[in-house]
C-alpha cells in the first residue's frame, strides 16, 4: 500500500510515521508514505500558499494552484483513490477503512486555516472523509487516523498474536473487556472466567460482554452486526431487563464483580472464609455472567434471615439490585420492594440479603463504594 500525503505541514505527520507498528510496517516496506510539502509547488512570489476568501467572511483559504500542482506532479500513473479531509466528509468508519484497504493507493490532502479552494477539490479530488464530527485545525491528524486505521488492515502490518479480527467493529460489535496479569491489582480481580482456561467458556463470556457494551452504548451498531440466534436470545434477555424500567440508576456490571471479595471480608467470619471463596467461585454457574453467589445458610456464623430481617427493620436510602437472570446491576432506593430474584445491599456494607423467587435461598453482597 503506497500513501502520498499532501500537507503544509509534513513535519507534524513525520513522528507518528516512525514509531510503533506503523514506523515498522514502513521500515519493512509493507507501507509506503510519501509526505509532499505544498509549499513546495507554490508559484507566488512570496511562496504563500493561502488568500482571503472571495465574499468575505474569516481566515484564510488554501489557493488552488500549489495543491493541483503538487498533486498532479506526484501522481502520475498513480492509481488510488485521491482523498481530502475535511469536517463535510463522509463519516470515517471500519467499514471505509476496509475499503480503502482495498485500494492500490491513496492519495490524502489536508487542508489548513479556513479550508481548501472548491476548484483544487474539484479537479484533483475524488472524496472527502471526515474523521468525526468536530472541527480540527488542520487535515493532519485526519491523515494519520486513515494511515494508521488502514495499516492495520495491510496483511503483515500487525504481527501475528496482533490480529484485527476480534476487535471493535470488524465484528460489527464493539470489543469485549481485556486483562492482562497481575490477576488481582487494588483488590480488582479478572473475571473468573478467563482464568479457568475454557476456551468455550471465554468466547462465550467475551461474546456476551462485546452484545452488553454494544447494547449499552452503541446499541444502533446491532441493526447492522451479524448475529447468531444465541446472540438475538441474550440481546432479548438484556432488553427485557430494560424494559422492567427500574427505578433507579444503570451500573456497570463489571462493578458487580468486586462484591464477593468485600462481602467476604464484611460479613464472613475469619475461620468460614475459605468456604466462602469456594462457594463464592461455585456461584458463577452461568458463564458471562460476573456474579458470585453466596448461600448464606452454608456460611457459619451468618443467616440469610438475619440479614434479611436486619435489613427490614431499618432500610438504607440507598441500595445495589442486582438481576442475576438479566445480569444487570442498579443503583436503587434501599426500601424498594421487587419481586423475585434481587439483590439487596447497602452502602455501609452493614447489612445484605438476597430474596430468592423460592423465598428459600439467601445470596449476598456489598455495596461498592
Ligand atoms: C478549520 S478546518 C476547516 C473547516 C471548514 N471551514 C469547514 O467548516 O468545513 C481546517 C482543515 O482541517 C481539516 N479538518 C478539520 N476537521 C476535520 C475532520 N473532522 N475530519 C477531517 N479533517 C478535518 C480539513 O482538512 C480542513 O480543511
Amino acid at each position: 500500500m503506497k500513501i502520498k500525503v499532501f500537507t503544509l505541514f509534513p513535519e507534524m505527520l513525520r513522528p507518528m510515521l516512525s514509531q510503533s507498528i506503523l514506523g515498522r510496517a514502513i521500515k519493512n516496506g509493507l507501507l509506503e508514505v510519501e509526505l509532499y510539502d505544498i509549499r513546495a509547488y507554490t508559484l507566488d512570489k512570496h511562496r504563500r500558499t493561502d488568500d482571503y476568501p472571495f465574499g468575505g467572511g474569516a481566515g484564510m483559504v488554501m489557493s488552488a494552484q500549489p495543491i493541483v500542482d503538487a498533486i498532479e506532479a506526484n501522481t502520475r500513473g498513480f492509481s488510488g483513490r485521491r482523498v481530502y479531509l475535511s469536517p463535510r466528509g463522509r463519516r470515517l468508519d471500519q467499514r471505509i477503512v476496509e475499503e480503502l484497504a482495498q485500494e492500490e493507493g491513496l492519495v490524502l490532502l489536508c487542508g489548513h486555516y479556513e479550508g481548501v479552494d472548491q476548484r483544487a477539490l474539484d479537479a484533483v479530488i475524488d472524496e472527502e472523509l471526515s474523521i468525526g464530527d468536530y472541527v480540527l485545525t488542520g487535515g493532519e491528524l485526519g491523515a494519520l487516523v486513515v494511515i494508521d486505521a488502514v495499516a492495520r488492515l495491510v496483511p503483515g502490518v500487525l504481527g501475528s498474536d496482533e490480529s484485527p479480527e476480534d476487535e471493535s467493529f470488524t465484528t460489527g460489535l464493539l470489543e469485549y473487556p481485556q486483562y492482562t496479569r497481575p490477576a488481582e491489582f487494588r483488590g480488582r480481580a479478572v473475571p473468573e472466567v478467563l482464568l479457568n482456561g475454557n476456551h468455550d467458556h471465554i468466547t462465550a463470556w467475551r461474546r456476551e460482554q462485546s452484545l452488553r457494551l454494544t447494547l449499552e452504548r452503541r446499541p444502533e451498531l446491532l441493526e447492522t452486526a451479524p448475529l447468531t440466534d444465541a446472540d438475538r436470545a441474550m440481546l432479548k434477555r438484556l432488553r427485557r431487563a430494560e424494559a422492567l424500567d427500574i427505578p433507579g440508576e444503570r451500573l456497570e456490571l463489571r462493578l458487580a464483580d468486586q462484591f464477593p471479595r468485600q462481602w467476604i471480608n464484611a460479613f464472613v467470619p475469619e475461620a468460614s472464609r475459605k468456604a466462602a471463596r469456594k462457594q463464592c467461585v461455585s456461584g458463577r454457574q452461568h458463564v458471562g455472567f460476573l456474579w458470585q453467589a453466596f448461600t448464606l445458610g452454608l456460611i457459619d456464623g451468618l443467616t440469610g434471615d438475619e440479614a434479611e430481617a436486619a435489613w427490614r427493620a431499618q432500610p438504607p436510602e440507598e441500595a445495589l439490585l442486582f438481576l442475576p437472570d438479566e445480569g444487570l446491576l442498579y443503583r436503587v432506593p434501599g426500601a424498594l420492594e421487587l419481586p423475585g430474584h434481587v439483590v439487596l445491599t447497602d452502602p455501609d456494607m452493614t447489612r445484605t440479603f438476597l430474596r430468592a423467587a423460592d423465598g428459600r435461598r439467601f445470596y449476598a453482597a456489598v455495596y461498592l463504594s
